[in-house]
């Protein structure tokens, strides 16, 4: 077999500290704060589902985080940004390669139904702008109007090549900024969109709390009165805790192998404990100050309380495009606000959607020495397939049963393989001292003992009542329901090839692992060369600052 030269050093960086807090930022907010978190908390009870998830932030997100970075940044310093590669380094054993697949396999899936996702955004955006959907003042008939759109071939309201234009459009967008790098691409689209994107969900949030009371004699407060009154009477439920740990864990990015690639293009002088905190307190700042101030409080103020959580349970991201439609239409400027209101979410998600792509790359890049552009523009081509699949086959539940076991279920088994190699086969004494090295504060020590018992016993049991109550049952197709519910007529076939995939999916990563490692002369029981004083990503003469 021809094999192409490896590459010494990528020489990726990050221009300086701040660019690289906002790209992780960019990285972790994402449509999942915005539309995905004010839907679950509107489904699952407003204040019953916050302390749930606070909790969850606190054992499992903020370590995560922490771990995440380190084991990101310990990958660096043998040339590794890819979880396969990240693993080995920790753990000197066959078996560590083969466990980082799904590392590879988590970002490339989410990938292509998220930028399916990112383009309704962006279509919504230009509908706002030319008004196409004023006049639909009902839910019915702006759900009509979404439906219409996803469901290829229903002409209603959408010609059949209208949702394909804006996905090559979001595709082709994240690709195009991937291919120019981290410094010149990524840190450049997150130092101009991240300040964007804050400066339209203020404006929004301040708008919303501005509408009048509803029809239903219902204030915007009482949207937030929702959310931030603790109720206590669902803690018994472990369907709120799943939801508010799975919200956790999408919203943050942990678990889907980003954050640790974006990590590798750091050096031990860097500091990560501080910038760690700094990148989740941002993420959770516009999830649950932006995020919670907009939707909710709309949708509460058109429909009431109830109203607004009976949109929220038909459909996941019903309260961002259907009824936030109809407030913007009874609105002076309506048309502005829309823009930049589904403006705000295509920043949000493009800002992580270039992210999705890097650990693939990093791997191509690393292991067969490919040109980063080749391989951007190829991941793009297979993410452009696995997406169409996605938007023909959308109304039998292919999206949803992807975004269940690879952006759901699929973040909880990263997270507990990534937190049991670094606390326990790494042992806690190196990881304290990893997460520490260069770092600007001091992590309470409590979190050494979070870490080591608390997150990895957490998500153990996550994994286990997750496994039981949810995804054994959506296995069988338990009363004819799949990830994304009941399954129509005639879509079981769908619903099977899209596992079939993921499990060729996977097997093709495992197998190119194994390819990397031969013809790179590996050993696992030796583990890799360190990048010494060079630490991946720094250029030479470049210091962080
Ligand atoms: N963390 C990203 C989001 O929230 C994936 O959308």
């Amino acid at each position: 077999m021809a094999t192409a030269e490896v590459k010494s050093n990528p020489n990726e960086a990050w221009g300086s500290r701040i660019g690289l807090i906002l790209a992780m930022a960019g990285n972790a907010v994402g449509l999942g704060n915005f539309l995905r978190f004010p839907g679950q908390a509107a489904a699952n009870g407003g204040g019953s589902f916050m302390i749930p998830y606070f909790i969850a932030f606190i054992l499992l997100g903020i370590p995560l985080m922490w771990i995440e970075w380190a084991i990101g940044r310990n990958g660096g310093r043998y040339r590794k940004g890819h979880l396969p590669g990240m693993f080995a380094a920790i753990w000197k054993h066959p078996a560590a390669k083969y466990l980082g697949a799904i590392g590879l396999l988590i970002p490339l899936v989410v990938l292509s139904y998220y930028t399916v996702l990112m383009s309704w955004t962006l279509a919504w955006t230009w509908f706002s702008i030319t008004g196409d959907y004023w006049g639909l003042t009902t839910q019915e008939q702006m759900s009509a109007y979404l439906t219409s759109y996803q469901v290829i071939g229903d002409g209603s309201s959408h010609d059949f090549w209208v949702p394909f234009l804006f996905f090559f459009l979001s595709l082709g967008s994240t690709i195009w900024i991937l291919s120019r790098g981290i410094e010149s691409g990524i840190e450049k689209l997150a130092k101009i969109g991240m300040p964007i994107l804050f400066l339209f969900a203020v404006i929004l949030a301040v708008r919303v709390m501005f509408l009048g009371s509803g029809e239903n004699g219902v204030s915007p407060v009482a949207g937030l009165q929702f959310i931030y009154q603790p109720d206590f009477s669902r803690m018994d439920d472990p369907k709120v805790w799943l939801a508010a740990a799975g919200q956790i864990f999408f919203t943050l990015s942990v678990g889907m192998g980003t954050l640790q690639t974006y990590a590798s293009y750091l050096s031990k002088k860097d500091d990560i404990a501080l910038s760690g905190i700094a990148t989740a307190s941002t993420n959770e700042t516009a999830e649950v100050v932006l995020g919670g101030s907009i939707a909710i409080p709309a949708a509460v103020a058109f429909f009431g309380v109830a109203g607004a959580m009976q949109v929220a349970q038909s459909g996941s991201f019903n309260l961002g495009f259907v009824s936030m439609p109809l407030v913007f239409q009874s609105m002076p400027f309506g048309q502005v606000f829309g823009a930049m209101w589904f403006g705000l979410l295509f920043f949000a998600g493009i800002t992580s959607s270039v992210a999705m792509a890097t650990p693939i790359v990093a791997f191509y890049r690393e292991e067969f020495g490919y040109k980063r552009e080749t391989v951007s523009w190829v991941v793009g081509l297979v993410a452009l397939c696995f997406g169409l699949l996605s938007i023909f086959w959308f109304e039998y539940g292919f999206l949803w049963e992807w975004d269940y076991w690879a952006g759901t279920f699929g973040l909880a088994v990263v997270a507990f393989i990534e937190v049991v190699l670094f606390m326990w086969v790494f042992k806690p004494e190196n990881a304290w001292h990893s997460i520490h090295q260069g770092a600007d504060i001091r992590i309470p020590s409590i979190y050494k003992f979070i870490m080591t018992y608390v997150t990895p016993l957490y998500l153990g049991i996550i994994l286990v009542w997750w496994g039981a109550t949810e995804a054994l049952p959506f296995l069988r197709l338990e009363g004819g329901k799949g990830a994304g519910g009941q399954i129509p007529e005639g879509g079981e076939i769908y619903v099977h090839a899209s596992r079939l995939l993921l499990l060729a999916i996977l097997a093709f990563f495992l197998v190119m692992i194994r390819i990397a490692w031969k013809r790179n002369g590996y050993d696992d029981r030796v583990g890799f060369r360190e990048v010494e004083d060079t630490p991946l990503g720094v250029a030479p003469g470049k210091e962080m600052v």
